[in-house]
């Protein structure tokens, strides 16, 4: 087990490469069940979401190594449509794989992923979608069953534009004859990168982003070496980071209409940002203003999956401002560990007031993927030592981020706990 000694107080000046988005990498993995040939996605990192997604593969029969950065999928030899509890267990996205193995096999089976730390992660939307192209579920206690000898293209309406039931259906559908339709479908970047993904593989889907996808069923998709686009909200997190320390932040890699709602809140704050293509800067001199309301929505609204990091940021401002986290409905666990920085931020429901304070260091233990990036960055800004266990929360989605902070001048530290 390891641990981060972060001493705080230190601007951050320099560049981040960002590199492979992991909600783009995840779901085009779980595409590659259903392509039976090799597939190189370009400019992965060894995210441990990423490894857990690729020892699924692995249970199914499939095959998938790291090159460096290159990942390297081959399911010519898939053949099971099971996967085991601990495996989805391990992965709460796991259930994304159900469209690509109906695609591929016309079975699946899947233990419930079940609730995890931000929230109960219900697959309704999932489930109701595949029962509208066909597919027979049975379930009990355990795990979900899925006959899709009878799969066919067909219309649904979400009930709400979840990211993983859009991915889910788009995946279904893309070998079923005939046209799909989805309608209130997620509309976030990685949806419209799984397109072309699929499009580059010989698929044919048509209107990520707009909120109404388009599948034409097609016979089969053959390999190839594809690129998918660059991590977003990796890129937000170095930017609030900027933001709050002070100093200069370029992310690279990075459209800058994939961050408009972070960019205009940040500017909000007296930051300056300035963007070119494919690179963001953020110039601040670490003094905020606070930001009256941020209100996570689906995109192109404030991405919840920043929400957490601008808390932080929010924590270290001057004023009284507002949060509100409209997608999960347990996605303030950071806030605890955060008031034992100094912050004062009172939580109700979901919503939470914070009011500026100055953050000092403190012993904290990050509980969920960006709650525990959050706490990375107040410990940069707080005065004094900040420890922080419970790493492999942030492993899953920020690889050797200690070494890219480090780069940009932060005092971060990673060190292993004895266990004596
Ligand atoms: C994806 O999760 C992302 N994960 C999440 O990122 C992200 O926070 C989320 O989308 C929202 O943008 C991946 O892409 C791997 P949803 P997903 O289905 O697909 C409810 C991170 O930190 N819902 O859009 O699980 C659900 O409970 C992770 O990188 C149902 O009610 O999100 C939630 O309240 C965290 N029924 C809301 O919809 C369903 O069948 C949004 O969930 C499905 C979802």
């Amino acid at each position: 087990m390891d641990k981060y000694i972060i001493n705080g107080g230190k601007k951050l000046h320099g560049v981040v490469d960002v590199m492979a988005a992991k909600n783009a990498v995840l779901p085009i993995i779980a595409c590659c069940i259903m392509i039976k040939d090799v597939v190189v996605l370009k400019g992965c990192e060894r995210l441990t979401d990423v490894e857990n997604m690729m020892r699924i593969i692995r249970n199914l029969g499939g095959r998938c190594d790291f090159d460096s950065n290159d990942l390297i999928i081959d399911c010519k030899k898939l053949s099971r449509h099971s996967v085991s509890h601990e495996l989805t267990g391990a992965l709460r996205s796991s259930v994304f794989i159900l469209g690509p193995l109906l695609s591929r096999l016309h079975r699946a089976e899947i233990s419930y992923p079940g609730g995890c730390d931000i929230g109960l992660r219900p697959i309704d939307l999932h489930l109701e979608g595949l029962k509208n192209l066909g597919v027979k579920l049975s379930e009990d206690e355990e795990k979900i069953s899925c006959d899709g000898r009878n799969i066919h293209s067909g219309i649904i309406s979400l009930a709400f534009p979840s990211v993983g039931a859009t991915e889910n259906l788009i995946m279904a559908a893309t070998l079923a004859s005939g046209r799909t339709v989805i309608r209130n479908a997620a509309a976030e970047p990685e949806i419209i990168d799984l397109q072309n993904f699929i499009n580059a593989m010989g698929g044919n889907v048509h209107g990520a982003g707009s909120g109404v996808v388009i599948i034409d069923g097609v016979s089969s998709l053959h390999g190839g070496v594809y690129s998918p686009i660059r991590d977003r909200i990796s890129a937000g997190t170095f930017l609030i980071g900027g933001a709050m320390c002070g100093g200069k932040v370029t992310v690279k890699g990075i459209r800058s209409d994939w961050l408009f709602s972070l960019t205009e809140k940040l500017r909000l704050a007296g930051a300056v940002v300035t963007e070119k293509l494919g690179e963001i800067t953020v110039e601040s001199d670490g003094a905020l203003r606070i930001l009256r309301k941020v209100e996570t929505q689906p995109f192109p609204g404030f991405p919840t999956d920043l929400q957490a990091p601008i808390t932080a940021m929010m924590s270290a401002s001057k004023g009284r401002g507002y949060v509100i986290e409209n997608l999960f409905e347990n996605r303030f666990r950071h806030t605890r560990e955060l008031k034992k920085m100094g912050a004062d931020i009172i939580v109700c429901g979901r919503a939470a007031t914070v009011r500026g304070a100055k953050l000092h260091g403190a012993n904290v233990i990050a509980q969920d993927l960006r709650g525990g990036a959050a706490l990375v960055l107040a410990g940069l800004k707080a005065e004094g030592k900040t420890e922080i266990i419970g790493l492999e929360h942030i492993d899953r989605g920020y690889y050797n981020f200690e070494e890219k902070i480090t780069s940009l001048g932060g005092d971060i530290k990673r060190v292993k706990i004895s266990c004596v």
